[in-house]
């Protein structure tokens, strides 16, 4: 089979970090094309995997013959480029949160049906080692129902992340639409939804700007949640955390689980009985140290084999309405029913 053609629209961090390296360790890929509005972005990777470098997406789609896109843009631009994409017949890998509005997602799934292309988004949180093993732990059954869970993601702050530091469009609602929740809240509330195998229904939040100058989106949330079949738990999402953390703990029926808590056994297992057990996985990710995500490989599988992404447009819509379910209720001041 010849290999995957693939372009990487937006050239910042994510990309840099994770789905270029991650895209150029896939024996079944070649990168073909890179696009960003700061041309020197784009160039740098389009010289060192002898591609073509784009400032425009448009262009890009409409001159290079490909087989799937990344789209690793501010979150204002997901809909339009994934849509374009979409409609010329490209497979989409788009980041999160998928979009900025329930409806722009919806029109984002409805173009890839229509044309016939799968839609990932990058829920990466899914794929991490810890994050895997308590999947299978829970399935396993011994710890009986999740009956309240702890989950939050918070770190100083996207400025020593964004490719354009302090002068991010993370701190832009125009363009990011939604700060330290669209960043991290919808990462651990898409977490909740894949180990709960669950559906959050309803949530009440403070999503307030507490630690950040010269923004106008969120920095500090902190919101609780009740699920359909009736677990409850909290969920915070920080730029103010100075040291990263991106724990979460499941308190079950039988036991209690803590999922990267601790730096070397990042699952703990701890039983009525009063038995321990201590599962070393390896760690999540963290600004500072990568690891590999996961999540090519699973896109570029999906495509090789024809079956649809898990992480799919309709996964990452739920997700999404959780976190905007959060931010209306902080702005009404009273618990929200999450759209369905
Ligand atoms: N899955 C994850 O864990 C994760 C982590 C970080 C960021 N993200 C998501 O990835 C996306 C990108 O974030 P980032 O951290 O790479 O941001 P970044 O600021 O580092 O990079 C964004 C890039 O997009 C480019 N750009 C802006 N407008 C453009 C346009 N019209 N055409 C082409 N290029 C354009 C910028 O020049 C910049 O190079 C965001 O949606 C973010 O939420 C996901």
């Amino acid at each position: 089979m010849s290999k995957l053609r693939i372009a990487v629209i937006g050239c910042g961090s994510i990309a840099k970090h994770r789905h270029i390296p991650e895209y150029a360790a896939n024996p079944e890929v070649e990168l073909v094309a890179f696009c960003d509005i700061v041309p020197e972005r784009a160039e740098f990777f389009a010289k060192k995997y002898n591609a073509t470098a784009y400032d425009h997406y448009e262009e890009l789609l409409a001159k290079e013959k490909l087989d799937a896109i990344s789209v690793c843009l501010p979150n204002y631009l997901h809909a339009l480029v994934s849509i374009k994409a979409a409609k010329s017949g490209v497979h989409v890998l788009c980041e999160k949160p998928m979009a900025t509005t329930a409806e722009e997602a919806l029109a984002m799934i409805q173009a890839a049906e229509d044309h016939h292309v799968f839609l990932m988004i990058g829920h990466n949180q899914r794929l991490m080692p810890p994050h895997q093993k308590a999947k299978e732990i829970l399935a396993r059954g011994y710890l009986g129902r999740v009956i309240s869970f702890r989950t939050a993601f918070g770190h100083p702050g996207p400025e020593s992340w964004s490719v354009d530091g302090k002068n991010s469009w993370f701190f832009r609602k125009n363009e990011a639409a939604m700060g330290a929740m669209g960043d991290l809240g919808v990462h651990k509330a898409d977490l909740i939804r894949y180990l709960l195998e669950d559906e959050v229904v309803e949530v009440g939040a403070f999503v307030e700007i507490l630690a950040k100058n010269d923004t106008d989106v969120d920095d500090n949330a902190v919101c609780i949640v009740k699920t359909k079949k009736g677990s409850i738990g909290t969920l915070a999402a920080s730029w103010s955390y100075q040291k990263e953390d991106n724990s979460t703990v499941l308190y079950c029926e039988h036991g209690v689980m803590k999922l990267a808590e601790d730096p070397f056994n990042q699952v703990i297992v701890q039983l009525d009985d009063g038995s321990v057990e201590y599962y070393h996985v390896g760690a999540v990710a963290t600004n500072e140290k990568q690891v590999t995500s996961g999540v090519i490989n699973e896109f570029i599988h999906s495509i090789q084999t024809g079956t649809k992404p898990s992480i799919s447009g309709e996964e990452g819509l739920r997700s999404l309405n959780v976190v905007l379910a959060m931010i209306e209720s902080s702005k009404k001041k009273t618990f929200i029913a999450v759209q369905e």
